[in-house]
């Protein structure tokens, strides 16, 4: 299951990329914004956060205007890694040396095509894990967060 939200400038990003996940065939849980009318983003990455930090869902997709205020929020959350990703390169390393759980987009500064690309990839990159793995665990062992 993957949990996704957005606030009003990442609605438009958020029914796209909802519609490519139907086509992946791939299960999500929509935890709003439901329209295009003027929200606030911790709203949104303090609910998909907590849906990933509890294991009720495998890892999360925010969208905001810039994807920063999602990403800085969401990152307060127990065992989140969230990775504001503009490229598709970006998309690759965040899975693959940083294990990152959580996508955040934003949709004022990446095209959609690119954005399809970085879900698509975001999705199906593995955990590289190695030596990588030690440096998650550093990641986490300041705050416990
Ligand atoms: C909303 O105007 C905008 O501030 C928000 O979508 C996001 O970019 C914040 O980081």
């Amino acid at each position: 299951m993957i949990a996704i939200g957005s606030d009003h400038a990442g609605f438009e990003y958020k029914e796209k990329i909802k519609q490519l996940l139907d086509t992946m065939k791939i299960a999500y849980q929509d935890f709003g914004t439901n329209s295009t009318a003027s929200c606030d983003y911790p709203d949104f990455a303090h609910a998909v956060a907590e849906s990933v930090s509890s294991n009720k869902s495998q890892c999360g997709i925010l969208i905001c205007g810039t994807g920063i205020g999602m990403a800085i929020t969401a990152n307060k959350h127990l065992g989140v890694r969230a990775a504001n990703v503009e490229s598709k390169g970006a998309a690759i390393w965040a899975r693959a040396h940083n294990d990152a759980n959580i996508l955040c987009v934003g949709a004022r500064l990446t095209e959609w095509e690119t954005v399809a690309e970085i879900v698509k990839i975001f999705l199906s990159t593995a955990f590289e894990g190695g030596r990588h793995e030690m440096r998650i665990k550093k990641i986490h062992s300041l705050t416990n967060l």
